[in-house]
C-alpha cells in the first residue's frame, strides 16, 4: 500500500550490486524499457538528489542517496519486526494522525506508519498546533493494534517517549530526558511532542496511533513565536544537521524493540526505562490540571502511567493529564 515511486525499480537493481557499475543494457533488459527510458530514470533520480555516476562503456553507478524522507530508501534500511510493515509517504497532508486513523478504520495492519514531510494542520495536545514546515523535521504516525484495554491505552505513550529520547541520543550523542506525559527535551527545552489517539470500545481496543514530531534541523525562526515552553531542535543544540532518513530508520527499530517488550513483559520494563530518563523524579514541581494547580514532589510513575507527586501535606496525588513544569 505504500506509494510506489516511479524510480523504485531501478533503485531496487542498483542495489543488489551495492558500488558497482550496472550497465544500461542490463538496466533496460531487467526493467523492460528501453535505452532512452533508462537515461530518464537515472535523470530523475539525480534531480531527486542521487548521486549516480555514469560511464560509456560500464554504465550506471549509485554513489550516494538524498537525505529525503523517501520510502523505499526507508524500506530498505529498516531493522523491525512490526513497524513498518506497511509504509505510507505523503509530501504534505494535514496531519499524519488524521491518516494513520483512517488507515486504522479502513483495517490496515498493526506496525502501519504514515510519514509526512510538511503538515499543513499539525496537531499538538490539547487543540494546539504542531509546527511543521518541509524539508526538515520528521512527522510520523504509527498505527498499532495491541490486544489491552482501553484503559492501558495511556501506557503506549511512554513507549513512544523513550524511543524518541533513544533515537535523539543516537544521533546527537547528548542525553534527552523526558518530561511527562509526552514531551522529550533536550538541555531542557523541547525537541519532541507526541499526541496518541486512541480508537476503542470496553472490550479492547480497536487501534492506537503514536503521532510523533521531532525537531530535526528546524531552524531558531521558524518557532511559533507564542510557544508555551521553550523549544529546540536536535541542529540547534549540536550544531550539525541530522539525516532525517537515519534518524526515521533508528526511531523505528526503537519503537519496534519496546513495543515487542511491552507485548512479553507489560508496562514494567517501559516505566523503568522512561523513569532513567526523567530528571524529574525527586524534584519539585508544579502541575496545571486544567480545573486546579498543584505543586510538589514527582515520586515517579504509578502502574497505568499515572504521574505520581507528594505534596507538602504529605498526600500522594495522582495525576491523569496536565502540564508539568519543573520549578
Ligand atoms: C504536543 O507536544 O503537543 C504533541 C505534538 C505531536 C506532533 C506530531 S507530528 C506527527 C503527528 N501528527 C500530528 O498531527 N501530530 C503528531
Amino acid at each position: 500500500m505504500s506509494k510506489k515511486l516511479e524510480h523504485e525499480d531501478i533503485l531496487d537493481l542498483f542495489r543488489e550490486h551495492p558500488g558497482t557499475f550496472v550497465s544500461g543494457e542490463e538496466i533496460s533488459h531487467k526493467l523492460g524499457v528501453s535505452r532512452t527510458a533508462v537515461w530518464k530514470k537515472i535523470r530523475l533520480l539525480r534531480d531527486l538528489g542521487y548521486t549516480i555516476d555514469a560511464m560509456t562503456s560500464r554504465g550506471y553507478r549509485l554513489v550516494a542517496s538524498p537525505d529525503a524522507l523517501l520510502i523505499e530508501e526507508l524500506r530498505s534500511g529498516l531493522e523491525t519486526r512490526t513497524v513498518g510493515s506497511e509504509l505510507v509517504f505523503f509530501d504534505e497532508t494535514d496531519s499524519t494522525n488524521t491518516r494513520a486513523r483512517e488507515l486504522g478504520d479502513q483495517g490496515h495492519p498493526e506496525g502501519t506508519v504514515v510519514i509526512a514531510d510538511r503538515q499543513t494542520a499539525g496537531k499538538g495536545r490539547l487543540g494546539r498546533i504542531w509546527a511543521s514546515p518541509a524539508g526538515v523535521n520528521l512527522y510520523t504516525s504509527l498505527l498499532l493494534r495491541p490486544p489491552i484495554l482501553p484503559f492501558d491505552g495511556p501506557q503506549l505513550t511512554f513507549i513512544s517517549a523513550v524511543a524518541v529520547a533513544r533515537a535523539i541520543r543516537d544521533a546527537s550523542g547528548l542525553a534527552p530526558t523526558v518530561k511527562w506525559p509526552n514531551d522529550v527535551l533536550l538541555r531542557g527545552k523541547k525537541v519532541a511532542g507526541l499526541l496518541n489517539e486512541m480508537n476503542a470500545e470496553t472490550e479492547g481496543v480497536r487501534y492506537i496511533i503514536l503521532g510523533i514530531g521531532v525537531n530535526l534541523n528546524m531552524e531558531a525562526d521558524q518557532f511559533p513565536a507564542d510557544l508555551r515552553y521553550p523549544a529546540t531542535s536536535v541542529a540547534l543544540e549540536t550544531g550539525e544537521s541530522v539525516s532525517r532518513l537515519a534518524f526515521a530508520r533508528t526511531l523505528y527499530r526503537h519503537l519496534d524493540q519496546l513495543y515487542l517488550t511491552y507485548l512479553d513483559q507489560g508496562f514494567v520494563p517501559i516505566v523503568s526505562a522512561w523513569e532513567e530518563l526523567c530528571d524529574l523524579v525527586g524534584r519539585q514541581v508544579e502541575v496545571d490540571c486544567q480545573r486546579r494547580v498543584l505543586r510538589g514532589t514527582v515520586e515517579g510513575l504509578d502502574t497505568d502511567g499515572a504521574l505520581l507527586v507528594r505534596t507538602a501535606d504529605g498526600v500522594q496525588e495522582k495525576i491523569m493529564a496536565g502540564d508539568v513544569k519543573p520549578l
